[in-house]
């Protein structure tokens, strides 16, 4: 069978986008910027952005659109007898570990959707929107009821290939968040102490700046644009050879961080005027913006059309998780998509079944130091093998290529800036990576 194709490059522009903007741009971002002192870290982040995470996303397009394979074929196709293919087993094994703690926190977001509908969170419960979310997520089984549903979604969408329509939806739904996205931050912004919120935010404080906050903000690079997994390469791979990469890339890579900085001017100046810690972790989001909208006119309907548009952000980037594992095993055991789908999104909904009771009866776990399960998966997945996985992206395309097979793959050939890039690709993006990691583990200060 022919290995399928987007119909038109907007589908895979849709696409794309759709897998880069999601609860990595709102949920993620706030809560890693809070914990990590704000500013600099902020500017860190941009930083990683522009300098290693867009050129990279360039790269890991132009490796699947050149394969024309899932993550692991894609490399075997271009390095017969090479190891490169390796690092596309990590990006499977870190599609694992993301979805497996994404479908539960896209889970919370459907129950606040639902809680929206049917009236409940439309006023501040008794013991407050904190108490009440913690209530929600020590449960043992509501919260499975949610992420089970939110990965029968994942599942329905990958299986049926009716990506299409979700590629349409998010023509509607993306701008329709990104405009909900703004009214809520001006709003925001007017609420009283929500200066404090935005020196937060914006005031580099560089003392805060040690390697922890470094791998943070290049993981959260990682993780924002989907990049370094495989997800990009596989939907780079549904290309044909005639579209053009760069603008494409660079489009995408804007628009990502756009939302992530307008969430983030959303959710901190409601951090400070609501007295939230900025460092709550993974809830945080989830106590701020109720809180906003109980406050705010039409908040009820607000919260309803925003915890929806979230948990549709949250399915588009979901797909392109479970894609990757997905595609893997059609061409590899020539499973149908079908079959594919479903067992792989089972396996991930058990890993999720985990991830969701370490925050009731296992919140005792601490796989690594004093992380839970979620904040252990997140850590390994997006600080340490969505990084790797970028590494490797840029070492195959900077020294396994040629100049000009380079140029060719990523339609740079003719771009000012393609040195640039290649010096980016080759040089500064492995030298800087290699180097966060050695300061990460200790080994240069
Ligand atoms: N980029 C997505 C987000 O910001 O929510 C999450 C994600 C999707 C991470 C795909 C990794 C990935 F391969
Ligand atoms: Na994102």
């Amino acid at each position: 069978m022919a290995r399928e194709k987007w119909a038109s490059k907007l589908g895979f522009m849709l696409a794309a986008m759709g897998s880069a903007v999601g609860l990595g741009n709102i949920w993620r971002f706030s809560y890693v910027a809070g914990e990590n002192g704000g500013g600099a870290f902020l500017i860190l982040y941009l930083g990683f952005v522009f300098l290693i995470g867009i050129p990279v996303l360039l790269a890991e397009f132009s490796i699947g659109r050149q394969g024309q394979s899932d993550v692991v074929g894609s490399y075997k196709e271009l390095a017969p007898n090479k190891p490169w293919y390796l690092a596309g087993f990590m990006g499977i094994a870190s599609s694992f570990l993301i979805l497996g703690f994404y479908s539960v926190v896209a889970g919370w977001s459907l129950y606040y959707f639902w809680n929206y509908i049917n009236g409940s969170f439309w006023t501040i419960p008794d013991a407050g929107y904190g108490a009440t979310f913690e209530g929600l997520i020590s449960n043992t089984t509501t919260p499975l009821f949610w992420h089970g549903l939110f990965m029968v979604l994942t599942i329905l969408v990958v299986l049926t290939g009716i990506k299409k329509g979700i590629e349409k939806a998010s023509k509607v739904f993306m701008p329709t968040l990104a405009v909900l996205l703004v009214l809520l931050a001006i709003y925001s912004v007017t609420l009283e102490g929500a200066g404090e919120g935005l020196r937060f935010l914006f005031q580099p404080n560089w003392a805060k700046i040690d390697s922890g906050v470094i791998l943070a903000a290049l993981g959260q690079a990682f993780f924002s644009l989907s990049l370094g997994m495989g997800a990009m390469m596989t939907y780079g791979s549904y290309l044909p050879k005639s579209e053009s990469l760069p603008s494409a890339t660079v489009g995408i890579g804007i628009m990502d961080t756009v939302f992530a900085i307008v969430a983030g001017i959303v959710i901190f100046p409601a951090v400070y005027a609501f007295d939230i810690s900025a460092s709550s972790g993974p809830p945080l989001v989830f106590i701020t913006l109720p809180g906003i909208f109980a406050q705010m006119p039409f908040g009820s309907i607000v919260g309803l059309l925003f915890f929806f548009l979230l948990s549709i952000a949250a399915l588009s980037s979901a797909i392109s998780i479970l894609e990757v594992p997905v595609a893997y095993f059609m061409r590899r055991f020539k499973w149908s998509r079908r079959f594919s789908s479903i067992f792989i999104g089972v396996i991930m909904y058990f890993l999720g079944v985990v991830v969701s009771l370490g925050f009731g009866v296992w919140s005792g776990v601490t796989p690594i130091g004093d992380l839970g399960i979620l904040d252990s998966m997140d850590y390994v997945a997006s600080n340490i093998l969505l990084p790797l996985g970028g590494l490797a992206i840029a070492l195959f395309v900077g020294w396994q290529w040629s100049v000009k097979e380079a140029l060719s793959a990523s339609d740079m050939t003719n771009l000012g800036v393609r040195y640039v890039w290649l010096g980016i690709i080759k040089f500064l993006a492995p030298i800087f990576i290699v180097l966060i990691f050695l300061q990460s583990i200790g080994i240069i200060g």
